[in-house]
């Protein structure tokens, strides 16, 4: 009997990805998400890509009452664990909302696993961790810093929680640490909804080129870096989400208590970069100036993923213009369809 894999934010960017790919390998998908920062129609669209049904719930994972009424009505046998508020900028304004939606979320999503006796999960993390690194690339041993958001230091203590109950409460806990995601999936039926202004780089290009922004602005480009704008390490959506399904391949495996991952390519590239790289692919002139730094950004940062490409048997495909020309294709789409209307991504 296949597996049942409950995902949390499964409707947002990455966790809708993972469904797909979940399904893909025939695990049963139960989703839970409040819509906080996505829209009903994604599930929709997951159906129609991988012809499979998703239980869906649209909850709170701060609801402890509707989580015991999922955990009641479904055998959950394990759990990725997306849903959370991510804008750093927001943070910033607002750091009780992150850490009462990001924290509490947290504690009370393993509170009710606890009492399941469900103790397999992967958690979403972020590079961020690292905080303001000096070199690069990054392993998993690199010591974790203060971090440099609100939003940076709920990774940090949602990290810290799961080890705890994976030393102490039986779990078997994969952590995630995230790079930099982008692109879409290759059907164009689902990608990255940004609400608003993107704070984030590719959905600034691209809402740039498809009219709706006048032009990009690089954050700083007298960095101590080649082309002196900031490098990370960009990595397709699709490749992402198929690491989930190994690492939860893995937890049900492992021996040990937890265990932490890089999710990146290895290779980093710079603003001036990934520009390029766009107007290659999509065949369009950029507009964009040279701005200020940005407050807060980190220098340059790319991962050393090998661990995950040794323990996990993962490796990416896609290279930054399949990444470019997915989430190109992905706007092109998302402005034809009425997605974009009923969430407001452009305001
Ligand atoms: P997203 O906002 O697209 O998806 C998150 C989903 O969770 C949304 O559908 C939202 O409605 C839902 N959600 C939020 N709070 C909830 C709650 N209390 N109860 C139920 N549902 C809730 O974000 P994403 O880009 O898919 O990110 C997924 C995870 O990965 C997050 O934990 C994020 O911090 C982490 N992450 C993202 C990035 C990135 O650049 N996108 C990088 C590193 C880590
Ligand atoms: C990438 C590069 C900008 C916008 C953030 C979070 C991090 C993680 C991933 C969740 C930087 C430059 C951007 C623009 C620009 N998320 N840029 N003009 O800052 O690496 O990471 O997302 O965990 O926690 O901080 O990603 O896409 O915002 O920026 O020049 O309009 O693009 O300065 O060098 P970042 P980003």
């Amino acid at each position: 009997m296949n597996k049942t894999i409950l995902v949390t934010g499964g409707l947002g960017y990455i966790g809708s990805h993972t469904v797909v790919e979940l399904q893909n390998s025939n695990y049963k998908v139960v989703v839970i998400d409040n819509l906080s920062n996505s829209i009903k129609e994604v599930a929709e669209r997951i159906v129609s890509i991988t012809k499979q049904p998703i239980q869906l719930y649209v909850a709170d994972i701060n609801d402890h009452s509707s989580l015991e009424a999922l955990f009641k009505q479904e055998t959950i046998e394990g759990v990725i664990h997306f849903a959370a508020h991510k804008a750093v900028g927001e943070s910033v304004q607002n750091p009780f909302k992150y850490y009462r939606n990001n924290i509490d979320g947290m504690i009370t999503l393993h509170q009710v696993m606890h009492q399941h006796h469900v103790k397999t999960i992967v958690f979403s993390s972020s590079c961020t961790v690292y905080g303001d690194t000096k070199s690069s690339p990054i392993e998993e041993t690199h010591p974790v810093t203060e971090a440099i958001s609100p939003y940076g230091t709920t990774k940090l203590v949602c990290e810290q929680i799961l080890k705890d109950l994976c030393k102490y409460s039986g779990f078997k806990g994969i952590i995630l640490r995230y790079f930099n995601p982008v692109g879409a999936h290759p059907s164009t039926l689902i990608g990255e909804l940004p609400l608003g202004v993107p704070d984030n780089l590719v959905p600034y290009i691209t809402q740039t080129a498809a009219g709706i922004r006048e032009k990009l602005t690089v954050f700083g480009n007298d960095y101590n870096t080649p082309d002196g704008t900031n490098i990370r390490d960009y990595i397709h959506v699709v490749d992402l989400a198929k690491a989930h399904v190994k690492a939860l391949d893995y937890a049900f495996a492992m021996d040990q208590d937890y265990e932490i991952f890089n999710l990146g390519t290895g290779k980093g590239y710079s603003v001036l970069e990934v520009i390029k790289a766009f107007e290659k692919v999509s065949g369009k002139n950029l507009p964009y100036v040279m701005g200020a730094r940005r407050a807060g950004d980190v220098e340059q940062i790319w991962a050393d993923a090998t661990k995950a490409e040794k323990l996990l048997k993962w490796a990416h495909q896609f290279d930054l213009n399949d990444m470019m020309d997915s989430a190109w294709k992905w706007q092109v789409a998302l402005n034809d369809s009425n997605l974009g209307k009923i969430k407001d991504t452009t305001s």
